[in-house]
Protein backbone atom coordinates (compact mmCIF):
# COMPACT_ATOMS: atom_id res chain seq x y z
CA UNK A 1 0.00 0.00 0.00
CA UNK A 2 2.72 2.53 1.30
CA UNK A 3 4.22 2.18 -2.68
CA UNK A 4 0.94 2.76 -4.36
CA UNK A 5 0.59 5.76 -2.21
CA UNK A 6 4.22 6.50 -3.28
CA UNK A 7 3.73 6.10 -7.04
CA UNK A 8 2.85 8.65 -9.24
CA UNK A 9 -0.56 7.88 -10.32
CA UNK A 10 -3.14 9.50 -12.92
CA UNK A 11 -7.29 9.68 -12.28
CA UNK A 12 -9.13 9.75 -15.58
CA UNK A 13 -12.74 8.45 -14.56
CA UNK A 14 -13.42 10.76 -11.19
CA UNK A 15 -17.18 12.18 -10.44
CA UNK A 16 -16.46 15.62 -8.37
CA UNK A 17 -19.84 14.45 -6.18
CA UNK A 18 -18.99 11.09 -5.95
CA UNK A 19 -15.75 12.22 -4.48
CA UNK A 20 -17.03 14.38 -1.61
CA UNK A 21 -15.16 13.60 2.24
CA UNK A 22 -17.91 11.83 4.77
CA UNK A 23 -16.57 14.24 7.18
CA UNK A 24 -17.52 16.91 4.78
CA UNK A 25 -21.34 15.72 3.98
CA UNK A 26 -22.00 14.93 7.51
CA UNK A 27 -21.30 18.87 7.88
CA UNK A 28 -22.58 19.81 5.34
CA UNK A 29 -26.04 17.79 6.56
CA UNK A 30 -26.14 19.29 9.81
CA UNK A 31 -26.20 23.05 8.46
CA UNK A 32 -28.59 21.71 6.24
CA UNK A 33 -30.55 19.60 9.16
CA UNK A 34 -30.79 23.21 11.13
CA UNK A 35 -32.26 24.78 8.43
CA UNK A 36 -34.80 22.02 8.31
CA UNK A 37 -33.89 20.96 4.51
CA UNK A 38 -33.19 17.12 5.69
CA UNK A 39 -33.45 15.17 8.35
CA UNK A 40 -29.97 15.06 10.10
CA UNK A 41 -30.34 11.84 11.86
CA UNK A 42 -31.93 10.17 8.24
CA UNK A 43 -29.21 11.26 6.02
CA UNK A 44 -25.93 10.69 8.36
CA UNK A 45 -27.47 7.33 8.38
CA UNK A 46 -27.63 7.09 4.69
CA UNK A 47 -24.12 8.68 4.69
CA UNK A 48 -22.50 6.35 6.29
CA UNK A 49 -23.87 3.19 4.88
CA UNK A 50 -21.22 1.26 3.50
CA UNK A 51 -22.30 -1.17 0.64
CA UNK A 52 -24.58 0.40 -1.82
CA UNK A 53 -26.26 -0.98 -4.92
CA UNK A 54 -26.69 0.77 -8.14
CA UNK A 55 -29.91 1.54 -7.54
CA UNK A 56 -28.79 3.14 -4.07
CA UNK A 57 -25.95 4.81 -5.46
CA UNK A 58 -28.01 7.27 -7.80
CA UNK A 59 -30.11 7.80 -4.24
CA UNK A 60 -27.45 8.74 -3.20
CA UNK A 61 -26.23 11.75 -5.54
CA UNK A 62 -29.52 13.16 -5.23
CA UNK A 63 -29.07 13.38 -1.64
CA UNK A 64 -25.56 14.53 -2.33
CA UNK A 65 -26.97 16.95 -4.93
CA UNK A 66 -29.36 18.82 -2.03
CA UNK A 67 -26.45 19.20 0.16
CA UNK A 68 -23.28 21.23 -2.18
CA UNK A 69 -25.61 22.79 -4.99
CA UNK A 70 -24.66 26.28 -3.86
CA UNK A 71 -21.22 28.19 -5.64
CA UNK A 72 -19.40 28.56 -1.97
CA UNK A 73 -20.37 24.66 -1.60
CA UNK A 74 -18.84 23.71 -4.65
CA UNK A 75 -15.70 25.94 -4.62
CA UNK A 76 -15.14 23.82 -1.03
CA UNK A 77 -15.49 20.61 -2.45
CA UNK A 78 -13.91 20.69 -5.74
CA UNK A 79 -10.84 22.32 -3.48
CA UNK A 80 -10.94 19.17 -0.99
CA UNK A 81 -11.34 16.44 -3.60
CA UNK A 82 -8.37 17.92 -5.41
CA UNK A 83 -6.30 18.24 -2.32
CA UNK A 84 -6.98 14.40 -1.19
CA UNK A 85 -5.61 13.09 -4.81
CA UNK A 86 -2.82 15.06 -4.42
CA UNK A 87 -2.22 13.89 -1.27
CA UNK A 88 -1.63 10.19 -2.71
CA UNK A 89 0.31 11.57 -5.21
CA UNK A 90 -1.81 12.06 -8.36
CA UNK A 91 -0.03 13.72 -10.71
CA UNK A 92 -2.94 13.99 -13.39
CA UNK A 93 -6.23 14.22 -12.93
CA UNK A 94 -9.34 14.72 -15.33
CA UNK A 95 -12.15 15.62 -12.70
CA UNK A 96 -15.69 15.87 -14.48
CA UNK A 97 -18.64 17.25 -13.19
CA UNK A 98 -22.23 17.73 -14.41
CA UNK A 99 -22.83 21.45 -14.59
CA UNK A 100 -26.06 22.77 -13.27
CA UNK A 101 -28.95 24.70 -13.35
CA UNK A 102 -30.58 25.96 -9.88
CA UNK A 103 -32.97 28.86 -10.05
CA UNK A 104 -33.51 28.86 -6.28
CA UNK A 105 -29.71 29.57 -5.51
CA UNK A 106 -29.24 31.62 -8.65
CA UNK A 107 -26.99 29.01 -11.04
CA UNK A 108 -26.48 28.20 -14.20
CA UNK A 109 -24.54 25.97 -15.49
CA UNK A 110 -21.90 28.72 -16.11
CA UNK A 111 -21.63 29.64 -12.70
CA UNK A 112 -21.50 26.23 -11.20
CA UNK A 113 -18.51 25.76 -13.35
CA UNK A 114 -17.08 28.77 -12.54
CA UNK A 115 -17.09 27.69 -8.79
CA UNK A 116 -15.76 24.61 -9.38
CA UNK A 117 -12.60 26.67 -11.08
CA UNK A 118 -12.87 28.88 -8.18
CA UNK A 119 -12.09 26.01 -6.35
CA UNK A 120 -9.07 24.73 -8.36
CA UNK A 121 -7.73 28.33 -7.98
CA UNK A 122 -8.44 28.03 -4.04
CA UNK A 123 -6.04 24.95 -3.27
CA UNK A 124 -3.25 25.60 -1.25
CA UNK A 125 -1.68 22.37 -0.15
CA UNK A 126 -0.39 21.74 -3.66
CA UNK A 127 0.68 23.86 -6.96
CA UNK A 128 -2.72 23.12 -8.88
CA UNK A 129 -1.98 23.49 -13.07
CA UNK A 130 -5.06 23.92 -15.07
CA UNK A 131 -5.07 26.52 -17.49
CA UNK A 132 -3.43 24.73 -20.68
CA UNK A 133 -2.71 28.21 -22.66
CA UNK A 134 0.23 28.78 -19.64
CA UNK A 135 2.20 26.77 -21.94
CA UNK A 136 5.65 28.23 -20.44
CA UNK A 137 4.63 27.11 -16.58
CA UNK A 138 3.47 23.78 -17.84
CA UNK A 139 6.50 23.02 -19.89
CA UNK A 140 8.87 23.61 -16.86
CA UNK A 141 6.49 22.06 -14.70
CA UNK A 142 7.74 18.67 -13.04
CA UNK A 143 6.91 17.27 -9.96
CA UNK A 144 7.57 20.96 -8.10
CA UNK A 145 6.81 24.35 -8.53
CA UNK A 146 7.45 27.60 -6.52
CA UNK A 147 5.29 30.09 -5.92
CA UNK A 148 5.78 33.78 -5.70
CA UNK A 149 7.11 34.01 -2.66
CA UNK A 150 9.69 31.61 -3.58
CA UNK A 151 8.12 28.50 -1.54
CA UNK A 152 8.15 25.04 -3.54
CA UNK A 153 5.42 22.93 -3.79
CA UNK A 154 4.47 19.91 -4.94
CA UNK A 155 2.39 20.64 -8.83
CA UNK A 156 -0.65 18.44 -9.91
CA UNK A 157 -2.00 19.23 -13.02
CA UNK A 158 -6.01 19.26 -13.43
CA UNK A 159 -8.35 19.10 -16.54
CA UNK A 160 -12.31 19.08 -16.11
CA UNK A 161 -14.65 16.97 -18.43
CA UNK A 162 -18.47 18.05 -18.31
CA UNK A 163 -20.86 15.36 -17.80
CA UNK A 164 -23.94 15.16 -19.92
CA UNK A 165 -26.44 13.25 -17.57
CA UNK A 166 -28.98 10.55 -18.91
CA UNK A 167 -31.63 12.10 -17.39
CA UNK A 168 -31.19 15.57 -19.44
CA UNK A 169 -32.44 16.58 -22.62
CA UNK A 170 -31.08 17.23 -26.05
CA UNK A 171 -31.30 21.25 -25.76
CA UNK A 172 -29.56 20.76 -21.86
CA UNK A 173 -26.92 18.33 -23.13
CA UNK A 174 -26.52 20.88 -26.25
CA UNK A 175 -25.87 23.54 -24.03
CA UNK A 176 -23.12 21.81 -21.66
CA UNK A 177 -21.16 20.91 -24.93
CA UNK A 178 -21.72 24.93 -25.77
CA UNK A 179 -20.30 25.33 -22.32
CA UNK A 180 -17.31 23.22 -22.71
CA UNK A 181 -16.23 25.14 -25.86
CA UNK A 182 -16.61 28.34 -23.95
CA UNK A 183 -14.74 26.95 -21.05
CA UNK A 184 -11.69 25.01 -23.28
CA UNK A 185 -9.14 27.85 -22.21
CA UNK A 186 -10.38 27.50 -19.03
CA UNK A 187 -8.92 23.65 -18.86
CA UNK A 188 -12.35 21.69 -19.81
CA UNK A 189 -10.78 19.47 -22.30
CA UNK A 190 -13.49 16.82 -22.99
CA UNK A 191 -17.47 15.38 -22.38
CA UNK A 192 -18.42 12.78 -20.25
CA UNK A 193 -22.09 10.88 -20.76
CA UNK A 194 -22.80 9.48 -16.98
CA UNK A 195 -25.87 9.89 -14.69
CA UNK A 196 -28.19 5.98 -14.22
CA UNK A 197 -27.78 4.08 -16.90
CA UNK A 198 -31.35 2.69 -16.87
CA UNK A 199 -32.55 6.13 -17.26
CA UNK A 200 -32.65 8.03 -20.84
CA UNK A 201 -31.90 7.01 -24.12
CA UNK A 202 -28.54 7.11 -26.59
CA UNK A 203 -30.33 8.99 -29.22
CA UNK A 204 -31.28 11.67 -26.74
CA UNK A 205 -27.79 12.71 -26.76
CA UNK A 206 -26.17 11.60 -30.51
CA UNK A 207 -26.25 15.02 -31.52
CA UNK A 208 -25.14 16.94 -29.22
CA UNK A 209 -22.27 14.66 -29.09
CA UNK A 210 -21.44 14.79 -32.38
CA UNK A 211 -21.55 18.44 -32.49
CA UNK A 212 -18.62 18.00 -29.65
CA UNK A 213 -16.86 15.14 -31.46
CA UNK A 214 -16.75 17.73 -34.88
CA UNK A 215 -15.61 20.78 -32.95
CA UNK A 216 -12.44 18.41 -31.60
CA UNK A 217 -13.55 18.25 -27.84
CA UNK A 218 -12.83 14.40 -26.77
CA UNK A 219 -15.96 12.45 -25.70
CA UNK A 220 -15.78 9.59 -22.67
CA UNK A 221 -19.14 7.44 -22.60
CA UNK A 222 -20.44 5.23 -19.49
CA UNK A 223 -20.85 2.07 -21.56
CA UNK A 224 -22.40 -1.64 -20.38
CA UNK A 225 -22.90 -0.25 -16.77
CA UNK A 226 -26.29 -3.06 -17.38
CA UNK A 227 -27.24 -5.72 -18.72
CA UNK A 228 -29.56 -5.93 -21.66
CA UNK A 229 -28.53 -2.79 -23.62
CA UNK A 230 -26.97 -4.43 -26.78
CA UNK A 231 -28.14 -1.44 -29.64
CA UNK A 232 -27.05 0.90 -27.05
CA UNK A 233 -23.32 -0.56 -26.14
CA UNK A 234 -23.39 -1.36 -29.75
CA UNK A 235 -24.23 2.62 -31.33
CA UNK A 236 -21.75 3.82 -28.21
CA UNK A 237 -18.52 1.32 -29.59
CA UNK A 238 -19.76 2.83 -33.42
CA UNK A 239 -19.61 6.13 -32.65
CA UNK A 240 -15.81 5.56 -31.39
CA UNK A 241 -15.22 7.88 -28.48
CA UNK A 242 -11.94 8.47 -27.32
CA UNK A 243 -12.48 6.04 -24.12
CA UNK A 244 -15.08 4.39 -22.28
CA UNK A 245 -15.98 4.05 -18.66
CA UNK A 246 -16.48 0.58 -17.12
CA UNK A 247 -17.07 -1.97 -20.35
CA UNK A 248 -19.32 -4.60 -18.23
CA UNK A 249 -22.03 -5.82 -20.52
CA UNK A 250 -21.29 -6.71 -23.81
CA UNK A 251 -22.02 -9.15 -26.51
CA UNK A 252 -18.82 -11.83 -27.35
CA UNK A 253 -18.62 -9.66 -31.10
CA UNK A 254 -18.59 -6.62 -29.23
CA UNK A 255 -15.65 -7.59 -27.05
CA UNK A 256 -13.95 -8.01 -30.28
CA UNK A 257 -15.22 -4.41 -31.95
CA UNK A 258 -13.73 -3.08 -28.63
CA UNK A 259 -9.72 -4.92 -29.11
CA UNK A 260 -9.91 -4.19 -32.60
CA UNK A 261 -10.64 -0.08 -31.77
CA UNK A 262 -8.14 -0.25 -29.38
CA UNK A 263 -10.77 2.21 -27.34
CA UNK A 264 -8.66 2.75 -24.24
CA UNK A 265 -11.33 1.91 -21.08
CA UNK A 266 -11.46 3.17 -17.31
CA UNK A 267 -11.69 0.63 -14.92
CA UNK A 268 -12.82 0.75 -11.53
CA UNK A 269 -12.60 -2.14 -9.59
CA UNK A 270 -14.46 -1.23 -6.44
CA UNK A 271 -17.25 0.56 -8.05
CA UNK A 272 -17.82 -2.24 -10.16
CA UNK A 273 -17.98 -4.95 -7.32
CA UNK A 274 -19.95 -2.48 -5.14
CA UNK A 275 -22.63 -2.13 -7.51
CA UNK A 276 -22.71 -5.79 -7.90
CA UNK A 277 -22.41 -5.25 -11.93
CA UNK A 278 -19.47 -7.42 -11.30
CA UNK A 279 -20.41 -10.49 -9.06
CA UNK A 280 -16.31 -10.91 -7.75
CA UNK A 281 -12.84 -9.62 -8.58
CA UNK A 282 -12.21 -13.04 -9.70
CA UNK A 283 -14.50 -12.28 -13.10
CA UNK A 284 -13.98 -9.20 -13.30
CA UNK A 285 -13.30 -8.38 -17.29
CA UNK A 286 -9.42 -6.18 -16.34
CA UNK A 287 -7.88 -10.00 -16.81
CA UNK A 288 -9.21 -10.46 -20.01
CA UNK A 289 -7.98 -6.89 -21.20
CA UNK A 290 -4.85 -7.22 -19.51
CA UNK A 291 -3.93 -10.07 -20.74
CA UNK A 292 -4.74 -8.74 -24.58
CA UNK A 293 -2.59 -5.80 -23.71
CA UNK A 294 -5.94 -3.52 -24.38
CA UNK A 295 -5.31 0.09 -23.33
CA UNK A 296 -6.77 0.04 -19.69
CA UNK A 297 -6.56 3.00 -17.06
CA UNK A 298 -7.30 2.14 -13.11
CA UNK A 299 -9.48 4.93 -11.78
CA UNK A 300 -11.74 5.29 -8.42
CA UNK A 301 -14.67 6.72 -10.41
CA UNK A 302 -16.63 7.72 -6.99
CA UNK A 303 -13.99 7.76 -3.87
CA UNK A 304 -16.69 9.27 -1.51
CA UNK A 305 -19.36 6.72 -2.49
CA UNK A 306 -17.62 3.55 -2.62
CA UNK A 307 -15.07 4.09 0.18
CA UNK A 308 -11.87 3.86 -2.14
CA UNK A 309 -8.83 5.91 -3.13
CA UNK A 310 -6.65 5.23 -6.57
CA UNK A 311 -3.75 4.16 -4.35
CA UNK A 312 -6.59 1.27 -3.04
CA UNK A 313 -7.31 0.66 -6.90
CA UNK A 314 -3.66 0.24 -7.87
CA UNK A 315 -3.12 -2.43 -4.72
CA UNK A 316 -6.30 -4.26 -5.10
CA UNK A 317 -5.43 -4.69 -9.07
CA UNK A 318 -1.93 -5.87 -8.08
CA UNK A 319 -3.28 -8.25 -5.16
CA UNK A 320 -6.18 -10.04 -7.30
CA UNK A 321 -4.12 -10.13 -10.48
CA UNK A 322 -1.29 -10.94 -9.19
CA UNK A 323 1.03 -7.36 -11.00
CA UNK A 324 4.27 -6.68 -9.60
CA UNK A 325 5.74 -3.52 -8.72
CA UNK A 326 6.64 -3.31 -12.40
CA UNK A 327 3.84 -4.10 -14.15
CA UNK A 328 1.78 -1.69 -11.51
CA UNK A 329 4.16 0.90 -13.03
CA UNK A 330 3.55 0.62 -16.67
CA UNK A 331 0.26 0.21 -16.35
CA UNK A 332 0.25 3.55 -14.45
CA UNK A 333 2.31 5.34 -16.92
CA UNK A 334 0.75 3.73 -19.85
CA UNK A 335 -2.07 6.13 -18.73
CA UNK A 336 -0.55 9.24 -20.30
CA UNK A 337 -1.45 7.99 -24.00
CA UNK A 338 -4.86 8.60 -23.23
CA UNK A 339 -5.16 11.72 -21.30
CA UNK A 340 -6.99 14.11 -23.08
CA UNK A 341 -4.56 16.96 -22.17
CA UNK A 342 -2.31 18.28 -24.82
CA UNK A 343 1.47 17.02 -25.95
CA UNK A 344 2.84 19.68 -23.36
CA UNK A 345 1.38 18.29 -20.51
CA UNK A 346 1.93 14.23 -21.62
CA UNK A 347 5.75 15.77 -21.79
CA UNK A 348 6.19 16.15 -17.98
CA UNK A 349 4.18 13.53 -17.39
CA UNK A 350 6.62 11.09 -18.98
CA UNK A 351 9.42 12.88 -17.55
CA UNK A 352 7.98 12.21 -13.80
CA UNK A 353 7.17 9.06 -14.19
CA UNK A 354 10.34 8.93 -15.94
CA UNK A 355 12.49 10.15 -12.58
CA UNK A 356 10.14 7.47 -10.67
CA UNK A 357 10.90 4.43 -12.51
CA UNK A 358 11.29 1.47 -10.13
CA UNK A 359 15.12 -0.04 -9.95
CA UNK A 360 14.93 -3.46 -11.12
CA UNK A 361 16.59 -5.87 -8.34
CA UNK A 362 20.00 -6.95 -9.19
P1 LIG B 1 -21.36 15.28 -10.37
O1 LIG B 1 -21.44 15.17 -11.86
O2 LIG B 1 -20.18 16.04 -9.89
O3 LIG B 1 -22.65 15.77 -9.77
O4 LIG B 1 -21.10 13.77 -9.82
C1 LIG B 1 -22.14 12.86 -9.54
C2 LIG B 1 -22.81 12.39 -10.81
O5 LIG B 1 -21.90 11.58 -11.57
C3 LIG B 1 -23.99 11.47 -10.56
O6 LIG B 1 -25.17 12.20 -10.34
C4 LIG B 1 -24.05 10.66 -11.86
O7 LIG B 1 -24.72 11.40 -12.87
C5 LIG B 1 -22.59 10.53 -12.24
N1 LIG B 1 -22.04 9.24 -11.79
C6 LIG B 1 -21.25 8.99 -10.74
N2 LIG B 1 -20.93 7.68 -10.65
C7 LIG B 1 -21.53 7.08 -11.70
C8 LIG B 1 -21.56 5.73 -12.18
O8 LIG B 1 -20.99 4.78 -11.62
N3 LIG B 1 -22.31 5.53 -13.29
C9 LIG B 1 -22.95 6.52 -13.97
N4 LIG B 1 -22.93 7.79 -13.55
C10 LIG B 1 -22.22 8.07 -12.43
ZN1 LIG C 1 -18.47 6.95 -13.52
Amino acid sequence: MEWCLKQPKIELHAHLNGSVRNSTLLELAKVQGEKGVVVFADVEHVIMKNDRSLVECFKMFDLIHVLTTDHETVTRITREVIEDFAAENIVYVELRTTPKRNEAKGMTKRSYMEAVIDGLRSVDTVDVSFIPSDLNRENSSRYFASNDNGITRRRIFVRLLLSIDRRESTAAAMDTVQLALELRSLGVVGIDLSGNPLVGNWDTFLQPLLFAKDKGLPITLHCGEVKNRKEEVQAMLDFLPQRIGHAIFFEEQQWKQLKQSKIPVEICLTSNIRTECVTSINNHHFADLYASKHPIVLCTDDTGIFSTSLSREYRLAASAFGLGEMELFQLGKNSIEYVFADEVVKKSLREIFDSATPKLPL
